[in-house]
């Protein structure tokens, strides 16, 4: 899937698997669209050793953490940044591009990217079976990041002893820069958190609510349109024979068994997946994916009555994005989702990918699932939570159950509490038309956090390079974090 992910939570979620089973996220940042000249700085990059395990005196394994570094913009006595890794590989790309590093050229600062443990190439098990990924917790890639500032400015002590650092990160990145400001006060002088959401739930049902809202903003036809489509699939799939239909629709990659919950509720995910990544990502200066299928395209074709039917113009809609994802038929298969899912080798796709590792997350500590259960929605009543907390248990086993992510979920909301009156020098940014932006904190209320929310902006659009198509109110939320940047290194 090329669609770009925030690098964040965004969405997760998951969902459409691709044709391989691979488990697609509806969270995350993807690449920032550099130009080619720009990529062939120098970029190093290198490993640090951390500990498998910060909380066991005991247990005093190492492992070899990727990060990659970019003095170019460094002058004597500048702050140090760092963009955090989230749930997926860390890049080139963003150690050439992207707002940071224009935030870092104006400030002159020393720029550092770290991979979060268990994603891309930093491996710190030797596969990730259920046991192995105990050590995958926030937490644990909190302290990563503490001790990594730590370590970095004592080992150069004679010019960086001084230095400030400043972290960055966007969707689920961007909680963990909020929450390291938050945790580690005295390593980190202050941080820039795009599109974070900031609070766990079970059940994020206001997700599909907000893409319905933003559609609806549009124009109310494209909603009933797809409302409908939605439902003719719900009746269709009563049937063998309507099933079957819908199979040829859709292209399938299997029949629909209509005795199968569990397979029509991935099928109804695989194609509600795609259409709010669409929303999701309206317009945010992915300019790679031209071909790919704006809020404007997608309800033009469902309004086209040249199509045919309001299903038959979804059909249309799907055959177009999986043809621009290079995908041959629309995954349906619970089991082969599932088994992919299970694989704990390193090569293994889903893993490459970080599915099995941002499910292994979602399921024991962030929850935010997301649901559709009410008939008159978008996407009608065809996404239940216990689908989600099914596939938990039959990936990781039956302790992942409901119950237990209900206490993780306490957990979490009570570890990362006191951001909204106790923290200070932290940037929220938010995009109007986020539907992960409820989860965020949009009115901090210290005197000295800010937060910035972008009219008309998609999830993490502040992240990318400027341009100079770039809407007015995008401009001013990268100059405002600016200014506050260049205040807040003074102090
Ligand atoms: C997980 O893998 C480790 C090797 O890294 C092995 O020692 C352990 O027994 C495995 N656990 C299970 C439950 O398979």
């Amino acid at each position: 899937m090329n669609l770009i992910y925030c690098v964040l939570w965004c969405c997760i979620w998951f969902g459409a698997s691709a044709d391989k089973g691979s488990f697609m996220k509806l969270v995350g940042v993807g690449k920032p669209n550099s130009p080619a000249m720009a990529r062939s700085m120098v970029i190093e990059t290198k490993w640090f050793k951390q500990k498998v395990d910060h909380f066991n005196p005991a247990d005093i394994r190492t492992w070899k953490q990727r990060y990659q570094m970019n003095l170019k913009y460094y002058k004597h006595g500048g702050p140090i940044f760092l963009n955090i890794g989230g749930e997926e590989e860390i890049t080139h790309d963003w150690m050439t591009s992207g707002a940071w590093i224009e935030y870092a050229q104006k400030c002159n600062a020393m720029c550092f990217q770290l991979e979060h443990r268990y994603f891309g190439r930093s491996h710190p098990t030797d596969n990730l079976n259920t046991s192995n990924l105990m050590y995958l917790t926030i937490e644990q890639a909190l302290a990563d990041l503490g001790t990594f500032i730590n370590t970095i400015s004592n080992d150069n002590k004679q010019f960086l002893l001084n230095a400030k650092w400043v972290v960055f990160g966007g969707s689920y990145s961007g909680s963990l820069a909020a929450w390291l400001r938050m945790k580690y006060p005295q390593l980190v002088h202050a941080a820039v958190s795009s599109s974070s959401p900031l609070m766990a739930k079970v059940d994020y049902k206001d997700y599909y609510m907000a893409i319905q809202n933003t559609l609806l903003n549009y124009n109310p036809k494209c909603v009933s349109s797809i409302k409908e489509a939605t439902l003719t699939i719900t009746d269709l799939l009563k049937t063998d024979n309507g099933a079957k239909y819908v199979d040829e629709k859709f292209s399938t990659c299997n029949h629909i068994s209509i005795t199968n919950k569990k397979d029509k509720t991935l099928l109804f995910n695989n194609l509600a997946v795609p259409i709010a990544l669409i929303v999701q990502y309206n317009n945010d200066n992915k300019y790679v994916e031209k071909s790919s299928l704006s809020l404007v395209t997608l309800c033009d074709m469902m309004l086209d009555k040249l199509l045919g039917s309001p299903l038959e113009r979804y059909a249309a809609v799907h055959k177009q994005l999986r043809s621009v994802n290079n995908q041959k038929c629309t995954s349906n298969t619970y089991q082969h989702a599932i088994s992919a899912l299970k694989k704990t080798s390193w090569n293994s796709e889903n893993v490459k990918l970080g599915s099995r590792q941002w499910l292994y997350l979602i399921c024991t500590e962030i929850g935010n699932f997301i649901t559709s259960n009410n008939h008159k929605h978008l996407f009608g009543n065809t996404i239940p939570l216990d689908y989600y907390t099914g596939m938990c248990s039959d990936v990781f086993g039956k302790s992942f159950n409901t119950k237990a992510l209900h206490i993780a979920v306490k957990k979490i909301n009570m570890f990362y509490h006191d951001l909204k009156k106790k923290t200070s020098r932290i940037i929220y940014l938010h995009g109007s038309i986020d539907a992960w932006s409820s989860l965020g904190l949009i009115q901090p209320q210290t005197k000295d956090s800010v937060s910035i929310v972008i009219k008309g902006g998609a999830h993490c659009s502040d992240l990318y390079p400027s341009h100079s198509s770039d809407p007015p109110q995008l401009t001013k939320a990268r100059k405002t974090v600016a200014f506050y940047l260049k205040k807040w290194l003074l102090e």
